[in-house]
């Protein structure tokens, strides 16, 4: 529930149930006031009745009598009817005319007292029978009955006013919840939409009012809050920019650093083939071989060394994983049947992914070599492509070449580590880095008698319609 609207349902109740409290209590009191001076009223009336008529009554001149009180009964409009017991105490004169109701002695006798009043409910309504003695001591009494017309009109009209006064409550209620919601509720909002700002990581904005209150005061330090944590994200990335140009440089710097190491042995070994061959007899054709193939080995390293630093130039494109490893696997193919290697592959339609083609084909080429490597008496790659629940596009090279042994499996994504004589080291670390930098990761996993290498990407949006088709699978 909106908060501006509970607090108009609460200012409705608690200005309802006061204008009611108190209007109730005005109606109880001037209900009393009324009824006490009616009484008051009728005493009066009817003693001053019973005065007139006390000599009529003493003679026993019922006639004289009753029209003297069906006079004065004309004279008031709330009088409703009046009646007298005379001596003996038997009715004696009355205003009923011929519907005289019997028993009418018993309505509010005296008694022994010299006067009584008693609400009596009738069929039309309340009456009020105020009975007073005409004689001190004897049961000679007079009635009048006097109706409450004026008091329920009165009534009446106080009931209208409650009505009306909780009806202007309502109103006031809405008056004042839309005050509410003018100055308490709204700043609240824009509070609160600016603390949601702040969660999704938007810093720096302003809360949008001022003012010298609460919410003033508050807004204000919401302000220097979201300026603080603008400038402290941005020295944080700042310092985040600095530290990763500084990892590269020194990353680049040892793999130059390996680089020239590896470099030195072939250059070496050159060089001494060349001073003997200054120095004593022509080059054999053995010489000649060892030159080729050490001068091969620095173009290797050369090569995948260009990779590291060619990766920042790249711009992805949509590429298809699937027809990239069959590029890969058409290139392997000679190399695969002389070591008697089979492969089987098992493709699921996959979305494109975002990245470099000759990049991508630079890391299945690299793992494959490495499955290719360890199974130099022959065996099986097997190469598999899903889509994960995660929108990954995850490619499985799997091998049964023997697996990692335990105590290298931290250091093969190492640059220049190496368990082959004519290895480089190279392969891994520059697989990883491609992945890494087109979003995606690599990682592996040893079984009995062999290894598997996982590699996601991101898929791009699919389906995806420029470049490379839509998806392929097996
Ligand atoms: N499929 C594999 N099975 C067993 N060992 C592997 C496999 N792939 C890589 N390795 C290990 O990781 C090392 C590093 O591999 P890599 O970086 O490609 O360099 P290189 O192939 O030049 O040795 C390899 O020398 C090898 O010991
Ligand atoms: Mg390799």
């Amino acid at each position: 529930m909106k908060f501006w609207l509970k607090i108009f349902l609460l200012n409705t109740l608690l200005l309802t149930v006061l204008t009611i409290m108190i209007l109730l209590g005005v109606r109880q009191v001037v209900t009393t006031s009324l009824r006490a001076e009616q009484t008051r009223y009728g005493l009066t009336l009817a003693r001053n009745l019973a005065d007139r008529i006390a000599d009529q009554v003493l003679q026993n001149e019922s006639f004289q009598t009753e029209s003297a009180i069906k006079s004065s009964l004309g004279s008031d409009a709330d009088l409703k009817y009046a009646f007298v017991a005379g001596l003996d105490g038997k009715i004696f004169a009355h205003t009923f005319g011929n519907d005289y109701p019997s028993g009418l002695e018993e309505w509010n006798p005296t008694g022994n007292h010299e006067e009584t009043v008693q609400l009596l409910a009738t069929e039309t309504g309340n009456i009020r029978d105020v009975g007073v003695k005409i004689f001190y001591g004897l049961p000679a009494e007079l009635h009048l009955g006097l109706k409450e017309t004026r008091i329920t009109a009165t009534l009446e009209r106080l009931r209208n006013s409650i009505v009306t006064g909780s009806g202007i409550a309502i109103l006031v209620a809405l008056l004042l919840s839309l005050l509410f919601n003018r100055y308490l509720t709204k700043p609240l909002n824009q509070l609160m939409s600016h603390t949601e700002a702040l969660i999704r990581g938007e810093f720096g904005g302003r809360v949008g009012f001022s003012g010298h209150g609460e919410f003033g005061e508050l807004a204000a330090t919401f302000d220097v809050l979201s300026q603080e944590l603008a400038v402290s994200r941005q020295r944080a990335e700042e310092s985040l920019r600095q530290m990763l140009r500084t990892e590269k440089l020194s990353a680049l710097g040892q793999l130059s650093a390996g680089l020239a190491h590896e470099i030195r042995n072939p250059l070496t070994s050159i060089k001494i083939l060349f001073q003997s061959f200054l120095e004593s007899s022509l080059p054999t054709r053995r010489d000649l071989e060892v030159v080729l193939s050490e001068t091969e080995r620095m173009e290797t390293l050369l090569k995948q060394f260009l990779a590291f630093t060619h990766i920042e130039e790249a711009t992805p494109k949509a590429v298809n994983l699937y027809e990239q490893i069959q590029h890969v696997l058409h290139i392997c193919h000679y190399q695969m049947t002389r070591q008697e290697i089979e492969v089987r592959t098992d493709f699921e339609p996959m979305p494109p992914i975002m990245a470099d083609r000759a990049m991508i084909e630079q890391v299945f080429l690299n793992l494959i070599m490495n499955a290719m490597e360890v199974m130099p008496e022959g065996g099986s790659i097997d190469i598999s492509g899903s889509v994960t629940a995660g929108n990954l596009v995850e490619v499985r090279v799997r091998d049964n070449g023997g697996g990692i042994p335990g105590e290298i499996r931290d250091k093969v994504f190492d640059p220049f580590f190496t368990t082959k004589e004519e290895g480089t080291g190279l392969g891994l670390s520059v697989t990883y880095n491609i992945v890494e930098h087109f979003g995606g990761f690599v990682d592996f996993c040893c079984e009995d008698g062999g290894t598997t290498f996982i590699v996601s990407f991101p898929a791009a949006t699919w389906p995806h319609s420029e470049d490379s088709g839509a998806y392929h699978g097996a």
